[in-house]
């Protein structure tokens, strides 16, 4: 019996081990990125102009009913968690930029960080 339970012990390090491992292939972490100073219009506006958000994300009829255009639309989608998830891949929402490269590591520590700052229209 004892054994089993070590061997479960070991098991379960092995397995978060790999899930970790895993984890940072995909959420790679640019230590060099710069995460001061974020803002809505100097940071967040230009990153979702430069990586093609917009195309899909504004006018009359945008993609998926969610438009990107504006603070006010921006701020519902920083708050709801769907911005930070769709941009990171996260697993529940859709991969963002649809059909795209997935943005930078550094684009999207900043545009968290701007989240995790309160989604200010600064
Ligand atoms: C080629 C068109 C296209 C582009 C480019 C695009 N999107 Fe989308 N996006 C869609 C469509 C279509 C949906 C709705 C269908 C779906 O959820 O897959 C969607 C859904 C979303 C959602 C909701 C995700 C969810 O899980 O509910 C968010 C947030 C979003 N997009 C943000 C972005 C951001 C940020 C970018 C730029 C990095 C971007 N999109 C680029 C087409 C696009």
């Amino acid at each position: 019996m004892k054994k089993a339970g070590l061997l479960i012990i070991l098991l379960s390090a092995v397995f978060a081990a790999c899930y970790y491992d895993k984890d940072e292939l995909i959420n790679p972490t640019d230590l060099n990125c710069n995460t001061e100073n974020v803002s809505y219009s100097g940071t967040v506006v230009p990153l979702l102009q430069a990586n093609g958000c917009l195309g899909c994300h504004s006018g009359g009829a945008p993609s998926g009913n969610i438009s990107l255009s504006g603070y006010a639309a921006v701020k519902t989608v920083a708050l709801n968690g769907k911005l930070h998830g769709a941009i990171n891949h996260t697993p529940g929402f859709s991969p963002m930029p649809q059909g795209g490269n997935k943005m930078s590591a550094c684009a999207i520590q900043q545009i968290k960080a701007w989240i995790d700052a309160g989604s200010i229209d600064n």
